[in-house]
């Protein structure tokens, strides 16, 4: 299953926001469209009128199994009636984070940036959904998406500016965050 986000003129999602954390930005676009597909259907022509994006759920690579567990207990799922906010993060890491090991990478998202046992606290509240991208030729490694209640919006903000502070986030050489809500 592949997952698309196009920035355009149509879709279920208002976009209120598209900031540049690092590097280089994604033009701004007033509407997302989220769509689920079978296969990826080949670039449309570029477009200066939308921006494309595709992605895959995948298994997991760093998660340990009491981590799984306890995200399993306490996450919710996307699709909530109250969640009518999102962010999609696209994000790419570095030739250098690449280059590590698995473990090496393990040792950085958790051992030392946390990434999991941080962001837990966050779960219900925050729905979340990684879509893997690096192998399809796209121009980001990870397609990230968040569903929360207008409400949690202060705590969203708390989560994604922990994040940016890890060791991780050092590796991230392109970041950008679309802010939406539903229309
Ligand atoms: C990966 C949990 C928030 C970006 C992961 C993984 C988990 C996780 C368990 C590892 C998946 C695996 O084993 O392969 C959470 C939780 C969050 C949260 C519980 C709280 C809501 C965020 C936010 C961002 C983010 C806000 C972006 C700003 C990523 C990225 C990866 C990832 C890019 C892939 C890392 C890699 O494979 O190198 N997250 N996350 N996460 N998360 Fe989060």
């Amino acid at each position: 299953m592949f997952r698309t986000f196009r920035g355009g003129h149509s879709g279920g999602w208002r976009v209120t926001s598209i900031s540049s954390v690092t590097g280089e930005p994604l033009p701004f676009m007033p509407a997302l469209s989220v769509t689920d597909s079978e296969a990826v259907s080949l670039p449309l022509v570029p477009s200066r009128n939308a921006w494309r994006l595709v992605g895959a759920p995948s298994n997991l690579r760093y998660t340990e199994r009491p981590e799984k567990e306890q995200l399993v207990a306490v996450q919710a799922g996307l699709g909530r009636m109250e969640a009518t906010s999102a962010a999609l993060i696209p994000i790419r890491k570095s030739q250098a984070w690449w280059e590590l090991t698995q473990e090496e990478r393990r040792k950085i998202f958790e051992d030392k940036s946390h990434h999991i046992a941080s962001s837990l606290r966050f779960l219900p509240a925050i729905a979340r959904q990684l879509y893997h991208c690096r192998d399809l030729g796209e121009p980001f490694d990870f397609l990230t998406w968040f569903e929360f209640a207008p409400a949690h919006a202060p705590l969203f903000e708390e989560l994604v500016a922990a994040l940016r502070e890890t060791e991780e986030w050092s590796y991230v050489e392109r970041e950008v965050d679309v802010r939406v809500v539903k229309e």
